[in-house]
């Protein structure tokens, strides 16, 4: 250790390593954005330009939200507050069938589009990532290839059967996006235009994917009373075709589906009996959030507006409260307020707890930047896991909690390098307190901070403190060396 002149020392605090192993006492020397030396530094005779005190603290490599919509957030408020008060320190984007490139064609439009915000989409994934790494990004991103985006841009009429011809544009377009260095294909079965797609479309589409070694994930096509043949639907699709498939936000909607989920992981087990790779993620709430809905309103009794493009000032307010206010029915309500968004309390937390036990199951927030009075899931999804599922029900161990956040979603999606606290990783670093750290966005005050998360590093800048003079996430591309 003699001379050793560090960049960044961490000092004193537990390693939880994102393997799933026991913790242990260490410091950790960080050199040219790596982990460097883990093990007893010698501090007071060791050299570091930033000395980080983690006494009473753990210290897990950096949150890996698998399930994000921040893809044009990136360019339009580059901060990303909501993910690095988590200590999420890499996002994967292009979630459910949506994704920052390719733009539509002119006219075609796609409701689901407005789960990303205002901001324009790319014309290509290289144009996309080229301008992401112009920018310089806050936490290090992975991109999947958006479905809608696939027939947006290749069919005339988006919601109808795709030509042979609009088929090979697809397929197309969306080798080039993974040559571009996209991870993989995402489909949002539950939205319009995906949701016209039939097994053909789908299966040459995910055949694209297993070509390169890429990942298949989904917005299963329905997630209440025919939650079962959905969850199969996509799990055969993988296992047809050879690819890697992720069922995302796992959940059973309504309560006559609930505890449905006992189902739907023994069938998931099975596939994965059979050789399939599939993985799943899940939001730590018992409420699902999107665009709204109106015909939901007839079957959810409790609908809370996100936002409002007509009716901006009922973004908070309850869907019965602003029937009764307007003297019309909830749907009309509903008519009234789209375009809009959503929270629906229509899950059971019996199903969230069975899905995120499950040993497949990651962490992914599906927070929604962009909307006004957002489901708390943007804000708290990580330290809640934490708080909730951790130190309050012991539903599972910090170590286990941790790798379902880190190391599970680096294999499941490729990232090399990352997801555990081992010499030789890129030192992407959370620092918190296991005692007190904890969500504080709630349903009525969705955008507080957590608390509890001291200190978060990315590519072994410090990023929660102040603003680092530059950016220092980084654009992962999918390469033939990821997996
Ligand atoms: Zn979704
Ligand atoms: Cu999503």
């Amino acid at each position: 250790m003699e001379h050793l002149s560090y960049d960044v020392i961490i000092h004193g605090g537990w390693i939880v390593d994102g393997t799933g192993e026991p913790r242990y006492r260490a410091d950790i020397g960080i050199i040219d954005q790596k982990i460097f030396a883990i093990g007893d530094l010698n501090v007071h005779y060791a050299a570091a330009a930033h000395l980080i005190d983690a006494h009473q603290r753990v210290v897990a490599p950096g949150f890996i939200d698998v399930h994000g919509h921040d893809d044009l957030m990136f360019v339009a408020r580059p901060g990303l507050e909501w993910k690095t008060s988590q200590g999420v320190t890499t996002v994967i984007v292009g979630n459910c069938g949506v994704s920052a490139a390719p733009r539509p064609i002119a006219g075609n439009v796609a409701a689901a589009l407005a789960l990303l915000g205002d901001t324009p989409l790319f014309g290509s994934f290289s144009a996309y990532f080229a301008q992401l790494e112009a920018i310089r990004p806050m936490i290090n991103v992975a991109a999947l290839v958006g479905h809608a985006n696939l027939r947006l841009s290749a069919m005339s009429d988006p919601v109808a059967d795709p030509n042979p011809q609009e088929q090979q544009t697809m397929e197309t377009l969306l080798d080039q996006a993974l040559r571009a260095g996209a991870i993989g294909l995402s489909t949002g079965l539950a939205y319009a235009p995906g949701g016209n797609a039939k097994t053909a479309e789908l299966l040459g589409l995910v055949r694209v994917a297993a070509k390169h070694g890429a990942i298949h994930t989904s917005h299963i096509r329905n997630e209440a009373d025919d939650v079962e043949a959905a969850v199969d639907e996509v799990l055969s699709l993988g296992h047809e075709a050879g690819c890697a498939t992720v069922i995302s936000h796992h959940k059973c909607m309504m309560p006559a589906n609930w505890g449905r989920t006992v189902r739907t992981l023994a069938n998931f087990d099975g596939f994965r009996n059979q050789g399939i790779k599939a993985a799943m993620d899940v939001y730590p709430y018992n409420a699902s959030s999107t665009i709204l809905i109106p015909e939901r309103s007839d079957l959810i009794e409790d609908i809370k507006i996100t936002w409002s493009e007509p009716h901006p000032e009922c973004a908070g307010a309850y869907l019965s409260d602003l029937a009764a206010r307007w003297q019309c029915s909830r749907r009309e309500a509903a008519e009234r307020l789209t375009p809009a968004g959503a929270i629906y309390f229509a899950m059971e937390e019996a199903d969230v707890q069975r899905v995120l036990s499950h040993p497949c199951c990651m962490v992914g927030s599906d927070g929604l930047p962009d909307d006004e009075n957002p489901h708390p899931r943007l804000w708290g999804t990580f330290p809640r896991v934490l708080r909730k599922y951790v130190r309050q029900t012991q539903l599972l161990t910090l170590e286990h909690a941790v790798a379902k956040m880190t190391s599970l979603p680096a294999s499941v999606f490729g990232l090399s390098g990352r997801g555990k606290v081992k010499v030789g990783m890129h030192a992407d670093i959370v620092v918190f307190d296991p005692d007190t750290v904890q969500d504080r966005a709630t349903w009525e005050s969705p955008t507080l901070r957590s608390a509890g998360i001291d200190h978060v590093l990315v590519n072994g800048v410090e990023v929660h403190a102040s603003t680092p003079p530059i950016r220092p996430g980084h654009v992962l591309k999918r390469s033939t060396s990821l997996r």
